[in-house]
């Protein structure tokens, strides 16, 4: 352990959250962005987008309204204040936008709609979601021509059955948005091929409204496997795509994890079906679990970094060597872990790592949005957990 370094965060963690009234840009720790108890309202699976001009968009799954809506929260000032401005709601089924949010902007015109226009999908669903006669499961898409006050419903990107985990059960999941060359990429979870318990796929479209056929991501030949809940991170210095996964298989583990996070890389976002699929492995003895997020900062080295989370720990996994298995290391972070944690690295900032946090899975802690911003080079630079089970904190790099 080097002594030497006392990352600005490790003292925050103990003291007040320094920044609460903090610069704008600075870094900061755990700070409550949404706390909906009040109205009875619990965020998890929350979201980030940073829009062309330096605004945050933070949007979130949120339990307890009928119909449920995905809350839209700002930040003109890289997080430390945070504005509610609007919500978005399900203008077209009648069930309400149930989970899984996901937000991005269009930095190009694209079906019509010119730069700037903020585009959102997520998971519509009968809020009566345990009878299957009543309902189904459909990834919408919506857009906000001014800057998320108002949306509207643009396209079905794609139906399935009513909402059900079981294997044999038809719906569809977790939706991540990405633009790549003069299209729109939506990615989502698939339980409509009978081949398959579930896998991944995605769809393209160039107008917004209509959308190509099904293509595969990650399809395994066993049945039983569920890999779920795609995200995707661009990794420019050797022009590769990442695309990061949860993959249970029964009930098998590694170590101890029963939903380890794979990882395929691909030089196209649209051919990843034909990448092998890797899980992350930390010193041979330990495995991140879940509900994954990934992230490239152009921090850390000639390769940047590729930073991924999971929904089970604390800690963050990075990659400074372009993704090679072995590179892999676990770097604790100030923020609490939680279900589908999302990561954003700012545009300007490019050292500065965001991470914003609901509820966990299932755990009885309050389900309130908090958010930690940290400097990549001090969490490189820092401590560093070298397995799961010991608290001891161990160099990972064995030179140093
Ligand atoms: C609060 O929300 C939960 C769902 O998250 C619901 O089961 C419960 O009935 C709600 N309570 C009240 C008082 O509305
Ligand atoms: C969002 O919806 C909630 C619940 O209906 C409401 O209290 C809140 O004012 C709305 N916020 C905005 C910005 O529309
Ligand atoms: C399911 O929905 C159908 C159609 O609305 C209704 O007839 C049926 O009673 C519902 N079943 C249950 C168990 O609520
Ligand atoms: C969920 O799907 C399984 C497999 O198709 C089915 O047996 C079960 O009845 C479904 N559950 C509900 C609540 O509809
Ligand atoms: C794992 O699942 C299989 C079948 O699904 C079952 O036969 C086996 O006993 C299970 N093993 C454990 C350790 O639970
Ligand atoms: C950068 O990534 C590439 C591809 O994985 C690798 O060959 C190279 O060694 C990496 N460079 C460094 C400095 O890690």
């Amino acid at each position: 352990m080097r002594f030497s370094q006392i990352l600005p965060w490790l003292a925050a963690a103990v003291g007040p959250v320094v920044a609460a009234d903090g610069d704008p840009w600075s870094l900061f720790t755990d700070k409550v962005v949404f706390d909906g108890r009040a109205q009875n309202l619990s965020a998890s699976y929350p979201r980030l987008a940073e829009l062309e001009d330096g605004t945050l968009l933070a949007t979130t799954g949120l339990f307890g309204a009928t119909p449920a809506f995905f809350p839209v929260f700002e930040s003109t000032d890289g997080g430390i204040h945070w504005a509610w401005v609007s919500n978005i709601t399900d203008q077209v089924n009648g069930w309400g936008m149930s989970a899984q949010p996901a937000i991005i902007e269009l930095t190009e015109p694209l079906g019509g709609f010119p730069a700037g226009t903020v585009l959102a999908s997520g998971n519509s669903w009968h809020p009566d979601s345990s009878n299957s006669s009543t309902g189904g499961t459909k990834i919408d898409l919506y857009a906000s021509t001014d800057k998320a006050r108002t949306w509207q419903f643009v396209s079905h990107i794609a139906q399935g059955g009513a909402p059900n985990t079981t294997n044999g059960a038809t719906p569809i999941w977790e939706p991540f948005l990405m633009v790549y060359g003069r299209s729109l990429a939506a990615y989502y979870s698939d339980q409509r091929d009978p081949l398959h318990g579930q896998k991944l796929a995605h769809q393209v479209s160039t107008d917004l409204r209509t959308w190509g056929s099904v293509v595969n991501d990650v399809a395994y030949d066993l049945y039983m496997q569920r890999p779920g809940m795609t995200v995707v991170a661009h990794i420019p210095p050797i022009d590769k795509y990442i695309l990061v996964y949860e993959n249970p298989a029964g009930n098998s583990s590694s170590h101890g994890s029963h939903y380890p996070v794979y990882y395929r890389l691909s030089d196209s976002p649209l051919t990843f079906d034909a990448a092998e699929g890797v899980g992350i492995e930390i010193g041979g003895a330990f495995a991140p679990n879940a509900a994954p997020y990934v992230v490239w900062s152009p921090a850390g080295g000639p390769n940047g970094t590729v930073v991924v989370s999971d929904a089970d720990y604390s800690t963050v996994y990075t990659n400074t060597a372009g993704g090679d298995p072995a590179a892999w290391q676990r770097r604790a972070v100030p923020q609490p872990s939680a279900y589908s944690r999302a990561l954003l690295v700012f545009k300007e900032h490019p050292d500065h790592l965001m991470l914003l946090s609901g509820g966990t899975f299932d755990g009885p802690e309050p389900k309130i949005l908090t958010a930690s911003v940290v400097s990549l080079t001090a969490v490189l630079g820092g401590d560093c957990l070298s397995s799961a089970k010991n608290t001891r904190r161990e160099l990972c790099d064995p030179e140093g």
